[in-house]
């Protein structure tokens, strides 16, 4: 499962990828607005650190607005991945921009038929999203599962990126189901590491080595 990270926050991704830990960045416009920096700028700069895909969301509503965001936003470097929402708007700019050669990030998807319309269109990535399934009250990983099962019935081509990730468990439990990527804030990528048998192993260690004044250098 490839790791991609979701964030703006440019010392987060070196951070990430220098360790190898990063395949690709998805960004959206919540995360822009939290960085603080201009979409083009930052994304421009992400797109030279990162080797893989870089999402860069439109904000526009209507298809024709959507295809002209898109294509600017393709132009800032060969790694632009353009993130357009599920609607009908957006399926008709994933299908153009696809058709042009673009990667497109089909974003905001909440069911399996709309998975099913934006592997039609021709979209490179799906995103489900899992935490805001789980915030009301479903369950976000049986929606991978689901998309899984009919991609592979049809051997469609779109990766499955599962988004809205909000644990290390979300994490395990996506590549478990097989999804292509999933894209996590750093900190739910750091958390991965974490384990408290390691802690308390850890401590045990360190008080043994501390007793036998072992020195290693
Ligand atoms: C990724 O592409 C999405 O923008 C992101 O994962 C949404 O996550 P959230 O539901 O935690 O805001």
């Amino acid at each position: 499962m490839k790791f991609f990270v979701d964030t703006a926050e440019i010392d987060q991704i070196k951070e990430l990828n220098d360790l190898g830990m990063v395949d690709g960045v998805t960004t959206n416009p919540s995360l822009i607005m939290k960085s603080g920096r201009d979409i083009l700028e930052v994304t421009k700069e992400i797109c030279a650190m990162v080797d893989g895909p870089v999402s860069a969301e439109v904000v526009a509503l209507e298809a024709d607005d959507m295809l002209a965001e898109g294509r600017k936003l393709a132009k800032i470097a060969d790694n632009i991945a353009v993130k357009v929402p599920l609607t009908w708007a957006g399926l008709k700019t994933c299908k153009t921009l696809t058709d042009d050669g673009i990667m497109v990030n089909v974003t905001l998807c909440f069911s399996a038929n709309q998975a099913l319309l934006a592997a039609k269109a021709g979209a490179t990535f799906i995103s489900p999203f899992i935490g805001r399934l789980d915030d009301i009250n479903m369950d976000g990983l049986d929606l991978i599962e689901d998309i899984r099962t009919i991609y592979d019935n049809y051997g469609f081509e779109t990766n499955i990126l599962a988004a809205s990730i909000r644990s290390a468990n979300h994490m395990s439990e996506c590549a478990k189901i097989g999804a292509d990527v999933a894209t996590a804030p750093p900190n739910v990528i750091k958390a991965m590491a974490n384990h408290v048998l390691t802690d308390k192993g850890l401590d045990a260690f360190m008080a043994d080595a501390k007793k036998a004044g072992i020195k290693i250098v």
